[in-house]
C-alpha cells in the first residue's frame, strides 16, 4: 500500500504544469528581492514580476539560480505556452484620426 503512495506523488509532481504567478515569481520575489520587485533600484528596467521580462532574460536570470530555484524557472520556460505580451502603451505607427 506504502509503495503506491510513493509512486503516485512523482506522477502528480511530473504532471503539475509550473505557472508563472504561482511558480517563478515567488522564486524571484525570494531571490532577487529588493532590486527586481516594485520599489527596487532595477524594477523600472528589470521587473521580476513580469512573465515577458523574465523570459526575455532566461539565460541571465538562470545564470543568478541555484538549485531547485533554477530547476523551477528551467522548466517553466521549457514548458510554459505564453500569452503574447500585452501592449501597454505603445501606440502603432500610422495613428488613424
Ligand atoms: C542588490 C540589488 C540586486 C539584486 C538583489 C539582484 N539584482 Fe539583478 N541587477 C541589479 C543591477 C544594479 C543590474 C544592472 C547592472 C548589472 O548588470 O549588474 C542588474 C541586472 C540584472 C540582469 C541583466 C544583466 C544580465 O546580467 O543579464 C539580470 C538578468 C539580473 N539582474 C538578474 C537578477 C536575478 C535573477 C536576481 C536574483 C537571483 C537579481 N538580479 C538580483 C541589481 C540586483
Amino acid at each position: 500500500m506504502r509503495f503506491l503512495l510513493l509512486l503516485a506523488v512523482p506522477l502528480v509532481v511530473a504532471a503539475a504544469q509550473t505557472s508563472f504567478d504561482t511558480d517563478v515569481k515567488p522564486v524571484l520575489a525570494r531571490t532577487c528581492t529588493p532590486c527586481h520587485q516594485p520599489g527596487g533600484q532595477m524594477y523600472e528596467k528589470l521587473p521580476f514580476d513580469k512573465a515577458d521580462v523574465v523570459r526575455g532574460n532566461k539565460e541571465g536570470i538562470l545564470r543568478r539560480l541555484k538549485g531547485e530555484d533554477n530547476k523551477t524557472v528551467e522548466k517553466w520556460l521549457a514548458e510554459a505556452t505564453f500569452e503574447p505580451a500585452r501592449d501597454s502603451g505603445s501606440t502603432p505607427g500610422s495613428a488613424r484620426p
